[in-house]
């Protein structure tokens, strides 16, 4: 391909806001490698492509485990952002930022798109019933509300879908109600909404459907809602509830919806701030830049008819793609993200090299909207057969020849060998581009095999030394252009590989130029998978045991209460102050005001975990923890045998 007729394209990246109320497990990965190596995959095709992400902090869920935690959503949201944000590093995933939408950036799009929205008329205001949880004095959305299934009777169903039957319903229809936060039966409230008026976009969003790239079967649904009748979107959430607050309303705040997919917004102009880069040039009406969201089959009804209806209020650039795809099961069985089941992202990485499951999940990706299953054996299989038994194993066996002459390749090479791994390049770069990643791995390793074999008729281990190098320089010279090929898929071992190679600079467009000339000696990239045993949390037995220094690192110690109040605001705490004798006091939050009252507490001697890292909570800082027994009926302190003083050690 002649380079110079290549224009080089601008492109913007995104992949779905992860929630900040829980760590990432896999099915996050398998989007974030995705999209990473669609990202990847471009700039090493000579684009201009950039990534964004941020975490999606607003919402009753992040509020609510905050208060559970007895700290502000600020700081869950801080904590939680740094987890992410380590998480994918171990997964290689390279963000060119990744933000928050908790802010100003973020508010300041939000309502700049809301005033735009009513500015022109798509605004509008109306009364809805909601059910109102008067103990926590809040409105409760469907996922809050349990009870009876009104199509068949079965108990404790959600509040608008049933399990037994599987009949969907409005919540108000839900027969005996429970508010799930307080146990306590909800009454049904008047309260005024804001509504985006959807509807008044309807042709504009047929038309969007009928330009943007997304799958045929995304589509047809999206124009199946659209031809339904659409209703209004309610948009508007009453207080309380962590978010941005609606301009000129009061106690009103945006749905979580409405300023997430903004955070997409929020995410470049924050890193095109820092860049001295104008969002002008970046996400305006006339943006040179592509825009592409890689989403999963859940949140396409957002991204295809709500996004585009928001940006469009707002004039600006819709996207040109939104790349759907389906969910992760494991070994067969569903992940569920609200059951919190699935495996954590960071515990698999701990148990297995990450960039592994990268190509797993390229050797199973394609760009339809299919579930896609991680089988252990089959993982295990797969990367000892491809990874270790065919890509690696050529440089491995290749080194050791080309070691015997001081590590220089031989110019002597057969050329039509490498020539068939170069015409394979413009498939490989067409597959990358439509996300067909299973088939290019296929490409990529039939390459591999069609090298080992080569390897192997030619016998190096049976010809005289200069052959030997002749048939090894070819080998590692085809090395390294399965390896450019691999590039975006396994960055971490490839760029280890590169290094072995001596190559800086990386292009796919490079790999009918470079010859590589010296090598370095050949370190293993990649060990053989053993089985995958990932430990269970219920196993007490096994994973659970600790060794006699690790209980000697907690610090146990009798203290007595001196003073214990109740705290304003929280409903499960009280604050303790505890004499721990020579070591002075110590202001402690327990969580027990459910089973005590502060004026029985005076005096009471308790044992104090008093090493614990102090931990800032809304309150104040607590300085340790109480011990206490516990079981859903009630919370029980421990306490020492009468004669224990303060501050003597508990073993
Ligand atoms: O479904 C989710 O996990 C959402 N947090 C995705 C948000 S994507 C975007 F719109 F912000
Ligand atoms: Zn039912």
């Amino acid at each position: 391909m002649d380079n110079s007729k290549k224009t080089k394209r601008k492109i913007l990246v995104t992949q779905a806001l992860p929630y900040a109320n829980a760590p990432l497990h896999l099915g996050h990965i398998l989007e974030a490698v995705q999209t990473d190596i669609w990202n990847r995959f471009q700039n090493l095709n000579g684009n201009d492509s950039l990534f964004f992400c941020a975490d999606d902090t607003h919402g009753t869920p992040v509020m609510l485990k905050a208060n559970e935690m007895g700290i502000k959503p600020e700081q869950l949201i801080a904590d939680v952002q740094k987890d992410h944000k380590s998480t994918y590093e171990l997964y290689g995933i390279n963000f060119t930022n990744f933000y928050s939408t908790h802010s100003d950036e973020n508010k300041k799009y939000s309502e700049y798109i809301y005033e735009c929205a009513k500015n022109n008329n798509l605004i509008s205001k109306s009364n809805i019933e909601q059910y109102y949880d008067e103990k926590e004095e809040m409105f409760l959305s469907d996922r809050f509300i349990k009870g009876t299934c009104p199509k068949c009777g079965a108990e404790d169903q959600h509040g608008d879908n049933c399990g037994v039957c599987g009949a969907s319903y409005d919540v108000l229809e839900v027969i005996n109600p429970i508010s799930i936060i307080s146990n306590s039966i909800p009454i049904k409230k008047e309260s005024e909404h804001i509504f985006f008026d959807l509807p008044k976009k309807n042709q504009m969003l047929k038309d969007f459907l009928k330009n943007v790239d997304l799958q045929k079967s995304v589509k047809n649904k999206l124009n199946e809602w659209l031809n339904d009748d659409l209703k209004k979107w309610d948009i508007s959430r009453d207080a309380p509830y962590f978010g941005f607050e609606i301009p000129g309303e009061k106690n009103k705040y945006f749905y979580v919806w409405v300023d997430a997919p903004i955070g997409y917004l929020a995410s470049i102009s924050n890193w095109a701030e820092k860049n001295n880069l104008d969002m002008q040039d970046l996400w305006s009406e006339n943006s040179e830049y592509e825009i592409y969201h890689f989403i999963g089959k859940d949140i396409a009804y957002f991204h295809g008819l709500f996004w585009p209806a928001l940006l469009s209020a707002a004039n600006f650039k819709l996207p040109n793609g939104i790349n759907v795809h389906g969910f992760l099961t494991i070994n067969g069985e569903k992940m569920s993200k609200s059951k919190g089941t699935g495996i954590l992202a960071k515990e698999f990485a701990n148990i297995i090299n990450p960039e592994t499951l990268r190509y797993y999940f390229a050797a199973k990706l394609n760009n339809k909207v299919e579930d896609i299953d991680l089988n252990f054996e089959d993982y295990v299989q797969r990367i000892n057969s491809d990874l270790v038994g065919k890509y690696l194993n050529i440089a491995s066996r290749s080194a050791s020849f080309i070691k015997k002459n001081k590590n220089v390749l031989s110019t002597n090479i057969n050329k039509n060998i490498l020539n068939n791994l170069i015409l394979k390049k413009d498939e490989i770069v067409s597959l990358y581009e439509t996300r067909e990643y299973s088939k290019l791995v296929r490409i990529i390793m039939d390459l591999a095999d069609d090298i080992n074999k080569y390897i192997n008729e030619q016998t190096p281990w049976k010809k005289d030394i200069n052959e030997a190098v002749d048939i090894t320089s070819t080998a590692i010279n085809a090395f390294y252009i399965i390896t450019t090929y691999l590039h975006p898929i396994i960055p971490n071992i490839t760029n280890e590989a590169f290094k072995f190679l001596n190559i800086k600079k990386i292009s796919i467009d490079d790999v009918d130029k470079t010859e590589i000339t010296k090598i370095n000696n050949y370190k293993p990239l990649l060990n053989r998978l053993e089985k995958i045993i990932i430990p269970e949390e219920e196993d007490m037995d096994n994973v659970n045991l600790i060794n006699i220094d690790q209980f000697s690192a907690v610090d146990l110690r009798v203290a007595k209460i001196v003073k214990a109040d109740h705290v304003e605001g929280a409903d499960k705490l009280l604050q303790l102050t505890l004499d721990v004798g020579d070591l002075g006091t110590r202001n402690v939050f327990a969580g027990i005001k459910s089973a005590y009252k502060p004026e029985e507490l005076t005096n009471k001697h308790i044992v104090l975990v008093n090493n614990l890292e102090p931990r800032k909570m809304k309150f104040g800082i607590s300085e340790g923890m109480v011990l206490a027994s516990s079981n859903d009926d009630g919370i029980y302190l421990v306490s020492p045998d009468e004669g224990a003083e303060p501050g003597m050690k508990v073993r």
